[in-house]
Formats: structure tokens, C-alpha cells, sequence
């Protein structure tokens, strides 16, 4: 027997017993002829004690140990003459009789324990040993936890896990595919599936009812704090369901999840058009933790001789509460961060309303001070506010606003981690055009369903029709999206009209999913949350990498695998595949 109790079990009840531990040496400290050994597992920390008088062969192998090894060791539980009230072993120890190396090991490269000296780079490398840090160990306990409580009321609910195909074939909607040659079929690829979208419908017109699967998916696009080439979704559908009862199951699962882990009763979450969520908050994806939502003022800051406000699209504003007193060098870092490339603003207007009731602006010259009070008013500020002007196309400036109100909100410690503003992002466009291509795109995917009052529109301007389409999002975080479907095969042919498809091509792509259609497909509607974006909001962190056990650097690399990788030219004749020559940089 490897063990009698873990390393996080013993207590002062158990004084006098004789136990048997295994573990990972986490640290030895000698003091005077004594050898204290701290000995970690997954379930904590236990001090071992190697006395003056314990056995030779005792002290002859505490006295080789190494951070890391793994030992074996037999002793009696006592109790400490000084505590340590900061673990839950704290009070005890374990006079060691007899001490086992089981497997030695080199000097680890970085520290494992929480406050480590190890960079992101090296710990990504030997993640195994990042794994064994108690912070990082609890992340994947919390994951684990929560995929519990998802399948138990999701399960009692009458939802069904089925698992779906992970070769499946390559569609051009969407995200970039990751693609796998297919070795008896030369010159032909599978796709790995950027969701189970169809074959959960699928799963509906096969009279499934209610699925669910936690499920890997693959896309192939840049990479961010909150995106991963692989991810794994909730994924789910129901049947006979409209819009209402699709959100009514998942935020009951949402609020079930926050009560369960964070002990957060959450209140039933708000809805907010599109339309709204673009207007106010300049994102499809609100965070609601704080206010200072935008305000448009081309209608009252037009036409009085300011160039660049009288040709503009657009004018909008956000205040930000007492910042009146922003020095020259706060603004100009402001304006640095609007101009940066990924924001892409030209300026900053500003305009200051001082606690002395006075007003100040950058645009002195072209607007006294009524119009500057009018500006104001119009974005509910008061003395000792700072009133924040971008201007441009206006579906380009909101988004400027957007994170201009973000990097605010961040100033001013608005984004508290700890507080949970969860809401229904809902009425999105069916379509979005694109200047590029020039043509209509699914703005969510190619089978959701229009807003029935909305299909006439199809034919006549497709760009103003509305989806049955849903997200959640939860502190500026999309943390699902899913949409009624269509069950009908000639809208979905229509569907494919407006999209710029062939019947032809329609027919080769989804040709499967259409011929389904025309045997009784059953309304359904489905959700899929993004699980690593909810594993990593419960925990507290910023990333989704912490919250995987084995997650992709920023350029999609695994650098403990060393992935993706060259093959052999034999893998690649056997695949029929002839490889560009690339110029080695
Ligand atoms: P969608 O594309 O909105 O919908 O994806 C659902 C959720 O998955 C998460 N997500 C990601 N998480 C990490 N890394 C990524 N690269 C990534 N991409 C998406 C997001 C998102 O809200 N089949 C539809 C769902 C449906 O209609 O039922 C779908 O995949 O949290």
C-alpha cells in the first residue's frame, strides 16, 4: 500500500495513529540535527519530521532528498509544537520511521508553488509541473466541478449527451477550418468541426428532443486573451421550442452554476436589443458593471463651423464621472490610446466641467459655453465631470467608443471581478454585409431563423432583417450565442439566396442538412456556451489558457508537445500531399 491517508487529511484527532503517505517534496529545511520535509499531493501539505534519533536509513535519505522527489513515508502522527494555522494540516506531523525514495527528480526549472519565479514561457514549457501548483490544480477542479453540475441539470432535465463527429467536412461559412487529409480518400479532407451545429439539428429532425454535449471545437483564427483554437462548448438544442424557452433552460443553468460555485444569486437577466447594445455601448457585448453609456450629439453639435464635427457621420460622447480634474498628460494618453491601430480613432475631443461650474474644452474656439452645458446635460453630467468626444462613420465610432468607455471603466476600477452583470443580447441582424466580398454573411450561422415578421425583407433589403437570434453575455464577455433555427427547407433555400449561394453549391455544402428537412423536421432552437470563457469568469482570471490543462500559446503553438509539426515525406506521399516550397526565413 502506496498510502493510508493524502497530504491534506490528517488532523489532531489523528495523533498517535501510525500512517503511510506518498507524495512530492515540496521543500526540506534541516534545523539543528531535525529535518522537516513539507510533502505535497493534490489534497495539500503535511510536515514530516526526521528526529535526531530516527533510524540511520531514515536519515541517510532525507538527507538526499530534492525539491520534487517522490517518497514514501511511514511514521506516527504527532502534534506540532508550532502550528501553522495556515493550512488545514497545520497542527500536526509525521514522525517519520521509515522513508522511501520512489522516483528522483532533477531540479525543476521554476518553483512550484503558487507565488512561482517561473515565466509564462518556461511554465508553458513544463506545463506537468505548472499543473502541480496548487492555484493552477484548483482551476481544473473548478472546470470539473462545473461540467458536473451542467450535466446533472442539464440530465434532469431530460437532455441527452450524444456525441457527434469530430471528421466531418469542410464548410466555407464561418471561421477558417482546421483540415486532415484523408489517406484512403487521396486529394480529399475532413474538417474538424468548428461546432456540431447541423448534427445537433440533425439530432432534432432524428426526434432527439433535448441534446447537450460538452464538446471540443476547432477554429482557426487569431488568437486572443478569451479565444482558443480548440475550446470546448456546451453545446445543446431542444425541440418544439421558441426563443423564450431555449432562454428560460439556459439561464436557469447560468444562475443554477453561479449559486453552486460562487454562491451568487443572480437576478433574471435583463434583455437588450442589438440595436440598443450598439447605441449605448457601442459592442454587441455590453458590460453592465458600470454606466457611462454613449451618448450621440450630431444632431446638437453639428453645423456651427468645426470642421471635423461638420462633416461627420457621427458624434458621440461618453462622461466620465469626476474626471474633470484630468491633467494635460492623463488626456494626452487618452488620445494615444484612441489613435492606437486596433482602436483606429483620429482624436479626442474632450470637454471638462470643473467643480467651479466652469467649462473648459479642446474645442474652445467653435463652442461657447451653452453648447458645451447642452452636451452635457445630454449625457447626464454635472460639475466635476470630463465629457469624452469621438467622431467618424458611426458603425466605426461606436466601437471606438466602446473601448474608450472600457479602458475608463478599467481607470476608474469599475470592473469589479466579483460582481456578475449578466444580460440577453437579443434581435441581432440576420446578415451583415461585407465591402470586401461584396456580399451578405450569416451573422451567427447560415440556419438561424428570421424573425417572421421580418421574411418579407429578404427579398427587399435583406441587411434589415432580424434574427430569432440570442446571445448571454456576462461582464462584457459572450459567454453563448445560439438562435431559433429554420426547419423549413425552402426558407433555408432562401436563406442560402440571400447568402449569394448556387442551388448547386447549397446542395453540395448542405445538401445533407436540406434533404433532412424534407422529412419532418420538428422547430427547434438551440444555445452553445463558450465553457472555457465560463470556467475562466468563475475562477477570477483573465484568460482561458488557465483554465486549460494544455492550452496553445498566441501564435496556436504547443510548445511542451512542440506542435503543430513537420511530417515525414513518407506521411506526406501516403496522403498524396506535395508540400510549396517556402522560403526558409
Ligand atoms: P458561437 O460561434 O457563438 O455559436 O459559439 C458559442 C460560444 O463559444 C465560445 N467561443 C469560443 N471560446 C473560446 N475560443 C474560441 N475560439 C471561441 N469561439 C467561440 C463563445 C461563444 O459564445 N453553433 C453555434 C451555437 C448555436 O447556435 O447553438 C455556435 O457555435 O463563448
Amino acid at each position: 500500500m502506496y498510502r493510508t491517508h493524502t497530504c491534506g487529511q490528517l488532523r489532531i484527532e489523528d495523533a498517535g495513529k501510525s500512517v503511510c503517505l506518498s507524495g512530492w517534496v515540496q521543500k526540506v529545511r534541516k534545523l539543528g540535527a531535525m529535518t522537516f520535509v513539507d510533502l505535497r499531493d493534490r489534497y495539500g501539505i503535511t510536515q514530516l519530521v526526521v528526529e535526531e534519533h530516527a533510524p540511520d536509513e531514515v536519515r541517510e535519505t532525507v538527507a538526499r532528498l530534492g525539491r520534487e522527489f517522490v517518497i514514501q513515508a511511514k511514521g506516527t502522527v504527532v502534534e506540532r509544537a508550532s502550528k501553522n494555522g495556515k493550512i488545514p494540516t497545520g497542527d500536526v506531523e509525521i514522525r517519520v520511521e521509515e522513508l522511501t525514495v520512489l522516483s528522483e527528480s532533477e531540479v525543476p526549472p521554476f518553483t512550484i508553488e503558487d507565488q512561482t519565479d517561473g515565466g509564462d514561457e518556461i511554465r508553458m514549457r513544463y506545463r506537468y509541473l505548472d499543473l502541480r501548483r496548487p492555484c493552477v490544480r484548483r482551476n481544473l477542479e473548478l472546470r470539473h466541478r462545473m461540467a458536473q453540475l451542467v450535466r446533472n441539470y442539464l440530465s434532469e432535465r431530460g437532455f441527452i449527451e450524444v456525441e457527434t463527429p469530430v471528421l466531418i467536412k469542410s464548410t466555407p461559412e464561418g471561421a477558417r477550418d482546421f483540415v486532415v487529409p484523408s489517406r484512403m480518400n487521396r486529394g480529399q479532407f475532413y474538417a474538424l468541426p468548428q461546432s456540431p451545429q447541423t448534427f445537433k439539428q440533425l439530432l432534432m429532425v432524428s426526434g432527439f428532443d433535448r441534446y447537450f454535449q460538452i464538446v471540443k471545437c476547432f477554429r482557426d483564427e487569431d488568437l486572443r486573451a478569451d479565444r482558443q483554437p480548440e475550446f470546448t462548448q456546451i453545446d445543446c438544442e431542444m425541440s418544439f421550442v421558441e426563443q423564450e424557452d431555449v432562454q428560460e433552460v439556459f439561464e436557469g443553468m447560468i444562475r443554477h452554476l453561479f449559486k453552486e460555485v460562487r454562491g451568487v444569486e443572480i437576478p433574471p437577466m435583463e434583455r437588450m436589443t442589438w440595436k440598443e447594445a450598439m447605441e449605448r455601448y457601442g459592442c454587441d457585448k455590453p458590460d453592465l458593471r458600470f454606466g457611462m453609456r454613449i451618448n450621440e450629439l450630431t444632431d446638437i453639435a453639428k453645423g456651427k463651423g468645426f470642421g471635423v464635427f461638420d462633416g461627420a457621420d457621427y458624434i458621440g460622447a461618453i462622461c466620465a464621472p469626476g474626471c474633470a480634474g484630468y491633467t494635460r498628460k492623463q488626456l494626452d494618453e487618452l488620445t494615444e490610446f484612441v489613435k492606437r491601430s486596433q482602436i483606429g480613432a483620429k482624436g479626442l475631443v474632450y470637454v471638462k466641467w470643473n467643480e467651479d461650474g466652469t467649462m473648459k474644452s479642446s474645442v474652445d474656439k467653435f463652442y461657447g459655453e451653452t453648447d458645451l452645458r447642452a452636451w452635457m446635460e445630454r449625457c447626464g453630467g454635472q460639475a466635476g465631470d470630463l465629457l469624452l468626444i469621438l467622431v467618424g462613420p458611426k458603425m466605426k465610432t461606436l466601437p471606438q467608443l466602446c473601448e474608450l468607455r472600457l479602458e475608463m471603466g478599467n481607470r476608474l476600477g469599475l470592473r469589479d471581478k466579483n460582481v456578475f452583470k449578466a444580460l440577453w443580447v437579443v434581435d441581432f441582424p440576420l446578415l451583415e454585409w461585407d465591402e470586401e466580398t461584396q456580399r451578405f454573411y450569416a451573422m451567427h450561422h447560415p440556419f438561424t431563423a428570421p424573425k417572421p415578421e421580418d421574411i418579407p425583407l429578404m427579398d427587399t433589403d435583406p441587411g434589415r432583417v432580424r434574427a430569432n437570434a440570442y446571445d448571454m453575455v456576462i461582464n462584457g464577455v459572450e459567454v453563448g450565442g445560439g438562435s431559433i433555427r429554420i426547419h423549413d427547407s425552402a426558407l433555408q433555400s432562401k436563406m442560402f439566396d440571400c447568402l449569394g449561394f448556387t442551388h448547386e453549391a447549397a446542395q453540395a455544402q448542405f445538401g445533407f442538412l436540406m434533404g433532412a428537412f424534407k422529412y419532418g423536421a420538428p422547430p427547434h432552437g438551440g444555445i452553445a456556451f463558450g465553457f472555457d470563457r465560463l470556467a475562466s469568469m468563475f475562477a477570477g482570471l483573465d484568460s482561458i489558457r488557465d483554465v486549460i490543462a494544455f492550452p496553445k500559446n498566441n501564435s496556436g503553438r504547443d510548445v511542451m508537445i512542440d506542435s503543430p509539426s513537420e511530417i515525414s515525406r513518407e506521411q506526406l506521399d501516403e496522403l498524396g500531399i506535395e508540400l510549396q516550397k517556402t522560403e526558409k526565413k
